[in-house]
């Protein structure tokens, strides 16, 4: 496994960040997905031994958080949603500091510098001082410093924020080609849901320090799919009843409209069917949820999306 929680919180005085986890994450990608202040950075902060308040028991790539922490420090690698970068130092110097401070030699560690700035499109600004890069820049330099030593797991905070477009795109398509060039495993916080559906095979959706769902990101979007948006006129608790007697699971969506959640193997022509039984004139049917956003906006609520 790559991680393992058990009973594992992280908190602030009397802010609970992280409530009491038991989970695995299995190797892979695993997007770690949830609106802002959710628990994202704090669930990685506590992982890593970087905030002073937590509790619990987690092993990293099957090594304890507290007793093998160095072992765990030369394994993986940590892109902070904050600024990390040490002014004064040239691209490259803080790529082969980051390096050295993973345990390689100085040799080696400016070798890989050279290598993955060049893989992380800084070839040209290397030698510039840090201070001077753009936001994107930073970005891309912080992913630098963070695959340096080759780690076997990666933490990626909030990747692509500051971004232009074109350089999310980069940035995502980089971070899907990693795990193939040599099995490293990811955790990736964002609360941008398309990040999580181009780079990760799996998603683990939070909020309020939980996790409210986990599963493949495939899996998740079809446990959605089959529901539609439905609405009707005529005797339309009746038809509830019928679409529930045939299978049905069904939700009122406000006034009008009814959430229908099909019987696995059904199609829409249930639905209709149902109508013409029932007496009722249909006059939506709708695909409710087709993206993983429908289904993180169902999980964590429609408001608390309006706040990403
Ligand atoms: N240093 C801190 N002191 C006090 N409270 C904190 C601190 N850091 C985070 N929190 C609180 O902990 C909760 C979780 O914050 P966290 O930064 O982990 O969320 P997040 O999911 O990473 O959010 P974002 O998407 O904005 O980065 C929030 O309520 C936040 O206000
Ligand atoms: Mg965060």
């Amino acid at each position: 496994m790559s991680i393992e929680l058990n009973n594992f919180s992280v908190t602030y005085g009397e802010v609970k960040a992280v409530d009491n986890l038991s989970t695995v994450f299995p190797p892979g990608s695993t997007g770690l997905l949830g609106p802002n202040g959710a628990g994202k950075s704090s669930l990685i902060k506590g992982l890593l031994g970087l905030v002073p308040d937590y509790s619990g028991g987690a092993r990293i790539l099957g090594r304890d958080i507290n007793s093998e922490r160095k072992q765990i420090r030369q394994m993986i690698g940590y892109m902070p949603e904050d600024d990390c970068l040490i002014p004064g130092l040239s691209g490259v110097g803080m790529v082969q500091y980051a390096g050295e401070l993973s345990g390689m030699s100085a040799a080696d560690a400016m070798q890989r510098a050279h290598e993955v700035l060049l893989l992380v499109g800084l070839g040209e600004a290397r030698y510039r001082k840090v201070e001077t890069y753009s936001s994107g820049m930073k970005q891309r330099i912080k992913l630098a410093q963070a695959i340096v030593h080759d780690p076997r797991l990666l933490f990626l905070d909030e990747p692509t924020s500051g971004m232009d477009p074109q350089g999310r795109m980069e940035i995502l398509q980089l971070i899907s080609m990693i795990p193939g060039r040599s099995e490293v495993s990811i955790i990736l916080a964002t609360h941008i849901l398309v990040d999580v559906e181009r780079t990760c095979d799996r998603v683990a959706i939070m909020n309020r320090g939980k996790l409210l769902k986990e599963g493949s990101v495939e899996g998740i979007k079809g446990k959605y799919a089959e529901t539609y948006s439905v609405r009707v006129e005529g005797n339309r608790a009746l038809f509830q009843e019928e679409l529930r007697k045939n299978g049905c699971q069904v939700a009122a969506d406000g006034k009008h409209l009814l959430d229908v959640t099909l019987p696995p193997g059904a199609d829409t022509g249930l639905v209709v069917r149902t109508a013409g039984e029932t007496g009722v004139q249909l006059r939506r049917l709708v695909p409710g949820v087709q993206s993983l956003e429908d289904a993180f906006i169902k999980l964590i609520g429609v408001d608390e999306h309006a706040d990403l």
